[in-house]
């Protein structure tokens, strides 16, 4: 086998089947997918084996035999209202198993790159780039802002952790809906969408998310990387392009704010990312919000039967 050996972990979810999808079109790599299934879900020529990051035994196993120069960790508990009622399968997920493959990176000397999220902020002045301070507001992003910690803590200089900020885009059999595939299901049945006025966020499709990682990989580019979509956007103005690009019914959009959900998990209002380091040191160059909802229009349309 030829490459850099690359274990990619959550490979059954939305971003892991992006991802495994780009880096089976890398020569110069060979790359292991992950995940807790028995198979992988979409039909992508590429070695696969169940692993659970959570379980110790198999994360050792699949280090003896694979022996990865690098692991790209997708998996997670992503729910941001499930990591809150379920604060311990959210910590073993998101926190504790990243520690553990990042001793295990540490000792194998694989390089850990670790998928976190804008959700370590607390919101109050997005963007962000990548010297602000975390400080998160929800479980979800503890658990998150853990995990880096343990990957800056263990990986010496063979650490890198990519954030991302509210992912779109479709995959095969996928465990959770994405915000933006929501809004396309609920327009087209005719439901109302009540969305909030007071977040926002930098949306990314995400192709060009797994397009970045595939650089990272590429020029062993080590340290924190943002990696979002470009424009920001509130989850209302988002419903609005989803609306237009899909040619579905804006009237059934209705603005709201955060504060009239009784029980939600509090969220970081304004996020969102800078990616002027991306697009320096990475060539990032990803989709505008309409271009990214165009391309997933496309790919839908593919998909259909
Ligand atoms: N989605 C977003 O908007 C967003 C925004 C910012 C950052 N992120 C980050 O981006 C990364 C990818 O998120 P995503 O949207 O692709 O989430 P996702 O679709 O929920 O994928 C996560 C995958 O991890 C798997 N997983 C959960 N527990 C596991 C375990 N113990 N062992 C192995 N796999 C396990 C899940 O498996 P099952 O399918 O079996 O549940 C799922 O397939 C995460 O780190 C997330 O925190 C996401």
């Amino acid at each position: 086998m030829l490459g850099t050996r690359v274990l990619v972990t959550g490979a059954n979810g939305l971003l892991g089947q992006a991802l495994v999808r780009r880096l089976a079109r890398a020569d110069e790599m060979t790359v292991l997918a992950t995940a807790r299934d028995d198979a992988l879900r979409p039909s992508i020529a590429c070695d696969y084996r169940p692993m659970d990051v959570t379980a110790p035994d198999a994360v050792e196993h699949t280090f003896d035999e694979f022996e990865p120069d690098v692991v790209v960790n997708c998996a997670a508990l992503s729910d941001v209202a499930a990591c809150d009622t379920d604060r311990n399968r959210a910590w073993a997920t998101n926190a504790r198993a990243v520690k553990r493959l990042a001793r295990h990176c540490n000792n194998t000397r694989a390089r850990l790159v670790q998928v976190s999220t804008d959700f370590v902020f607390n919101g109050n002045r997005g963007p962000y780039d990548e010297t602000a301070r975390p400080d998160p507001v929800n479980y979800y992003g503890r658990t998150k802002l853990a995990a880096e910690n343990h990957v800056r803590e263990a990986g010496r200089d063979r650490w890198t952790i990519a954030r991302t900020v509210l992912l779109y885009g479709t995959g095969t059999n996928l465990s959770r809906q994405n915000v933006v595939l929501w809004m396309i299901n609920q327009l087209r049945q005719g439901e109302p969408l009540h969305v909030v006025t007071d977040q926002r966020r930098t949306p990314t499709y995400v192709p060009d998310l797994a397009e970045g990682l595939y650089r990272i990989l590429d020029r062993e580019a080590t340290g924190i990387y943002h990696l979002s979509g470009p424009d920001p956007v509130s989850i209302y103005e988002l419903a609005g392009a989803v609306a237009d690009v899909f040619g579905l019914d804006p009237d059934l959009i209705h603005p709201v704010e955060s504060d009239s959900f009784d029980d939600a998990v509090e969220r970081p209002p304004h996020t969102g990312f800078s990616l002027d380091k991306a697009r320096s040191e990475l060539d990032y160059d990803p989709h505008g919000l309409r271009d990214g909802l165009r391309a997933l229009r496309d790919a839908l349309a593919s998909q259909d039967p």
